[in-house]
């Protein structure tokens, strides 16, 4: 049965909310602190199912993640050289990130693995990471001559590094060349077409690898260990933020504090595109979670105007565009998104599911094969809507419920899959 759950409108959002740890960040500090010797304490795990299905496949491969009450792990590794053979197919759930990263990781290691993952995660581009791991002389097939998973992945003898000028920019695919190459028998470089979120460069840093940086090429050594610091620190994701810097900038009478929000540059895109828009954005008390930027942010309500996101900022707000798109609804004139063919293979295709939904409430959205056309502001009305079992989905819709007529979302459950007490926390914001 198809699970439910109404949204009511509301007459304004108010509170403070302790962001929930960053997504990229929280599988990355398990894969890493799972090459360790020593142990490494996770504070603010994004405890959701992504990031529990890195904790699975890693335990699979003879790592150690222990949890207290409050949810802060524990992770003991066996050294750089310590996974040893899992004694079954792993299983990275609907995680993009736990697949490919895992792809490079993995394929580098002296055993057999076999990945896979749901409905969603078995339909995603794969060739993307098996193209430069093959170049690398790994060996991995997959389904559909070798583009989709269940991916199997031999042996691998010889690592070979290799210098990769990536077709599309993606931090997955980076990543899991970057995983490979710590393995390698020599030195890898990759360029990128445009930048990608660099929390595997910062990563890498805090655990003792260096990482040669020159516009958008990155060099890296192989290594033979790993230093790993006693504590990490995971700061809020700002992809969960971005539901209520747009859910506070079109609903009147709102303000909201967001506490402990990511604000490393390669993922800021939002902020730069809501402010562009006229939001009422205040950034403060910035700090430093180890090599991460973080801050807390005040948004108000305020009157958006449209704007035109182009390419180059995609891979800054790549997972915002769904909820972009609701601020675009609200926002006076036009908006333009170009350059987003990426949304097409996320969780599900994010372009067609949003003109598709939001459609259900009576918007008008143009679909281009990159991108959407908005024109501002429309009147949405109340409408069953289906999440797609993607959960940044659900949660754009939700909020476009809120801010218009109120909605109804079938499989809303997916939102576990990022933010687990996302509907939660709207209760406890409403003002009626
Ligand atoms: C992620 C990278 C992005 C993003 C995803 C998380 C990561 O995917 O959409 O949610 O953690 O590296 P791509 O690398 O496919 O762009």
């Amino acid at each position: 049965m198809d699970q439910l759950i109404q949204i009511q409108k509301t007459s304004g959002l108010k509170g403070s909310i302790n962001i929930p740890g960053d997504k990229s960040i929280s599988h990355r500090s398990i894969m890493l602190a799972g090459l360790s010797e020593t142990p490494v304490t996770v504070t603010n795990f994004l405890h959701a199912a992504d990031c529990w299905s890195t904790i699975n496949c890693m335990r699979a491969l003879g790592v150690t993640v222990d949890q207290d009450k409050d949810g802060v792990l524990t992770v003991k590794g066996n050294g750089f050289y310590g996974l040893s053979e899992p004694n079954d197919i792993l299983d990275a759930g609907n995680s993009g990130t736990t697949t490919r990263l895992l792809t490079g990781l993995l394929g580098a290691q002296p055993f057999f693995t076999v990945l896979t993952g749901d409905a969603s995660i078995r339909k995603r581009p794969m060739a993307r990471v098996i193209t430069p791991l093959t170049q690398m002389g790994i060996k991995i097939t997959g389904r559909g001559q070798s583009r989709y998973a269940p991916l199997a992945l031999s042996q691998a003898e010889q690592v070979t590094g290799i210098t990769y000028n990536m077709p599309v920019a993606s931090a997955q695919v980076k990543s899991a060349i970057l995983l490979a190459a710590l393995y390698a028998n020599s030195s890898t470089t990759i360029t990128e077409p445009i930048p990608s979120r660099d929390h595997t460069e910062r990563m890498f840093e805090t655990f003792g690898i260096p990482v040669k940086k020159e516009g958008t090429t990155i060099t890296l050594e192989p290594v033979q260990k790993v230093t790993a610091p006693s504590r990490i620190d995971v700061p809020g994701d700002i992809s969960s933020a971005a539901f209520w810097l747009v859910a506070a900038s079109i609903i009147p009478n709102s303000e909201l504090e967001l506490i402990n929000v990511g604000i490393n540059p390669t993922r800021t895109g939002i902020l730069d595109v809501l402010q562009q828009m006229g939001a009422d954005i205040t950034i403060t008390n910035k700090r430093w979670s180890g090599k991460e930027p973080v801050a807390d942010i005040v948004v108000r309500s305020a009157k958006l105007k449209g704007v035109t996101i182009e390419a180059e900022i995609i891979p800054r707000l790549v997972d915002e565009i769904p909820v972009l798109a609701v601020a675009a609804l609200f926002a006076q004139g036009q908006t333009v998104i170009t350059g987003a063919e990426e949304l097409r293979v996320k969780e599900t295709d994010r372009l067609k599911a949003v003109a598709q939904e939001l459609g259900k409430m009576g918007a008008k959205i143009t679909e281009n094969p990159d991108g959407l056309v908005i024109n501002g502001p429309q009147k949405l009305s109340f409408a069953v809507c289906e999440s797609h079992h993607d959960h940044r989905m659900a949660m754009s819709v939700a909020i476009a419920g809120l801010a218009a007529a109120g909605v109804e979302i079938q499989n809303f459950d997916c939102v576990k899959i990022s933010y687990p007490d996302f509907f939660a926390v709207i209760d406890t914001l409403r003002q009626g």
